[in-house]
């Protein structure tokens, strides 16, 4: 067996273990990459695309946001649609905050152009990963690469290998808090022009519906559907069908059409682990929790947490103070309840639940009338929406 050595060992070449390898470098702390898949296919997996403006400010502040700036897409709110009317959310004018459109893949793609440029360690479709001796002083993790046995002895373990990663159930400590949704979303790619040039998020009787993009060329469209949906009953002409359907009306705007180059199914599933430490072992992003889409929350949520890893891992190597590290769970869950909490209320605000009767839809009419009436739930909307404070840490 091959034998490695370094300080921070980083299961899962993800937005939580890029930026995070990044961070450390930037410190002077060395780590090692490992993702089982291949570069081609995380440089190009479909997930939202949508940035608060405190995690584009980390990538910016760190060197890696040059072509986020150059080619993001800046948003200053967004559009409820209900009983057939729009109404804008104006984050500007509530909470003077912003966020970007810029897809999961490009951030994804800068950062590993970033790790490779500078020479640090990135082994892309490794297997037989196992992480041991947690509790230990010098834990390890093992894996097969190029058909040869690998194993880093390390400091630190951060397992940012996401909800189905070997990192959390290595962990004996664990309490699971999950919510399973009954609907699923269909999303997919087209190259068509975007309807709006900001985010509309619909609320109709056929259920959920929303419109965002890309670029300037092409939108990203979802559709609630049943959970267990098979993609195959959808053609694009039944998507584009039932998109009109939901979205248009009730104003002069039609829903521009172009040909769809992608299709997929999302479950939805609210979930966190507590804590996100066990011993030398630190989780992060998906491996510790996971959000229903609605709100675009996941990849924030990870950024947020490597931030607080990245600062805990700072201070114990400058200084051999290990308060924070201790803290880290403590820190970053007051943040991820936060957000599942508003993931989990975007969510029940705007889709149609199978068990709804006549009064379930009142009630939520009567809360999107108030949210876009009231200065303070819109407020409420937008600071969540935009991304809570950093400083609330
Ligand atoms: C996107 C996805 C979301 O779930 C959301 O709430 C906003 C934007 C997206 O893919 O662009």
């Amino acid at each position: 067996m091959q034998k490695l050595r370094t300080q921070v060992a980083i299961v899962g070449a993800g937005p939580a273990g890029l930026v995070l390898a990044h961070l450390l470098h930037l410190d002077g702390i060395e780590s090692i990459v490992i993702e089982n898949q291949s570069r081609h296919y995380i440089e190009n997996r479909v997930r939202a695309g949508l940035l608060e403006q405190g995690s584009a400010d980390v990538l910016i502040e760190t060197g890696v946001g040059e072509r986020l700036q150059r080619e993001c897409l800046m948003h200053h709110g967004l559009f409820l649609k209900f009983n057939r009317e729009m109404h804008r959310i104006d984050f500007e004018a509530l909470v003077d905050r912003t966020v970007m459109i810029y897809a999961q893949q490009e951030v994804i793609k800068d950062l590993v152009a970033a790790r490779l440029d500078y020479g640090a360690p990135l082994f892309f479709e490794v297997s037989q990963v196992s992480v041991h001796e947690l509790d230990a002083t010098r834990p390890r993790v093992r894996f097969t690469h190029a058909g040869e046995a690998q194993e880093i002895e390390c400091d630190y373990i951060a397992g940012c290998d996401g909800h189905y990663g070997v990192c959390r159930p290595a962990m004996p400590n664990l309490e699971v808090f999950e919510r399973h949704y009954p609907f699923g979303w269909l999303g997919i790619l087209a190259e068509a022009p975007p309807a709006r040039d900001e985010l509309v998020y619909t609320h109709h009787e056929r259920g959920f519906a929303l419109l965002t993009m890309r670029t300037r060329q092409v939108s990203r469209l979802y559709l609630q559907c049943a959970p267990d949906e098979d993609i195959k009953h959808w053609s694009d002409e039944r998507i584009w069908d039932e998109l009109r359907i939901r979205v248009e009306g009730g104003e002069q705007w039609r829903l521009p059409e172009g040909p769809i180059f992608q299709k997929g199914i999302t479950a939805m599933t609210s979930s966190v682990v507590e804590p996100m430490q066990y011993g030398r072992l630190f989780i992060a992003g998906d491996a510790a929790h996971i959000v229903p889409p609605t709100g675009a929350k996941g990849m924030n949520l990870a950024i947020a947490d490597v931030r607080v890893l990245a600062r805990a891992l700072r201070r114990h190597y400058k200084s051999g103070n290990g308060d924070l590290l201790r803290d880290y769970s403590k820190v970053c869950l007051r943040r991820v309840w936060k957000v599942q909490r508003f993931s989990w209320w975007m969510t029940a605000l705007l889709h149609r639940f199978p068990d709804d009767n006549e009064f379930d839809q009142r009630r939520q009419l009567a809360e999107l009338d108030y949210v876009t009436s009231s200065q303070a739930a819109a407020r409420t909307l937008a600071e969540n929406y935009v991304g809570l404070p950093m400083e609330w840490e």
